[in-house]
């Protein structure tokens, strides 16, 4: 049970939102890293419905817009939301929602879902799993990127876990970025299982290595993020 005073992630986001939208689309770990491998797992979308689960700023919903598909972009922060706003207009349908929720979106509506670094923030993958493919028409996809479970269960020194107590477990930990942020980090099984058992079918699994923009901006950063994984994208698809 999470204690009322604690911080959840909406809040943080919303705090965080104007920095955000001002760095994501240039930074190292975003646009060098990340982007290019969960963007390069998206099939093609033009004339498709998609939903951008966990939409930010918007840079995911831009680049489905710019290649013909219909959006849909649904995000528990107002403050982010109103980015993406800024970034597309009214060609997306922008809608404020928890994906921790079930989803205000009709059966059977959507070819497509991406999410790029949002489901993390959502404790139960079960039910989020069951949801997506509740929207999903048959044949319908879903890409999304998260943390590495390996990244997010650090060992110190002396080969202890960190922060996190118990890798089998889903844990609510928090990391400090100028706010705290609480998410959710679980073990590699708790990311495919929920998905296996919503009758998705795994199709392709990425662990970026940084890019060469990546060594450009970050040099220092580079060699070590060579060898240590940091992301996981993931590509499934319903019968
Ligand atoms: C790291 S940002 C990623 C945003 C965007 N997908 C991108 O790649 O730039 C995480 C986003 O997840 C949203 N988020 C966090 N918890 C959420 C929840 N329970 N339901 C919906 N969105 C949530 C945050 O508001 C934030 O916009």
């Amino acid at each position: 049970m999470v204690p009322d005073d604690d911080p959840i992630a909406r809040d943080a986001y919303d705090e965080l939102a104007d920095s955000y939208a001002e760095d994501v689309r240039s930074n190292a770990y975003n646009a060098h890293l990340e982007f290019p491998a969960t963007s390069s797992m998206i099939p093609d979308v033009d004339g498709k419905r998609i939903l951008d689960a966990g939409c930010g700023t918007g840079v995911y919903t831009e680049y489905l817009l710019d290649r013909g598909a219909e959006v849909v972009g649904v995000d528990a922060s107002e403050e982010m939301l109103a980015h993406a706003r800024d970034a597309v207009g009214d060609r997306a349908e922008l809608r404020q929602g928890d994906l921790a929720d079930p989803l205000d979106l009709d059966d059977d509506s959507f070819d497509g879902i991406v999410s790029a670094l949002a489901l993390g923030y959502v404790e139960d993958w079960e039910r989020l799993f069951a949801e997506f493919a509740r929207i999903l028409r048959p044949g319908g996809f879903v890409v999304f990127s998260t943390g590495h479970p390996l990244d997010q269960f650090p060992l110190d020194e002396g080969g202890e876990p960190a922060d996190a107590e118990n890798y089998f477990a889903v844990e609510r930990l928090t990391k400090e970025w100028d706010v705290p942020v609480p998410y959710y980090r679980r073990p590699f099984s708790a990311v495919v299982n929920p998905l296996l058992e919503s009758g998705f079918q795994l199709e392709t699994v990425v662990e970026p290595r940084p890019t060469d923009g990546f060594r450009e901006q970050l040099p220092e950063r580079y060699e070590k993020e060579s060898r240590y994984p940091v992301f996981l994208c993931v590509r499934a698809s319903l019968d």
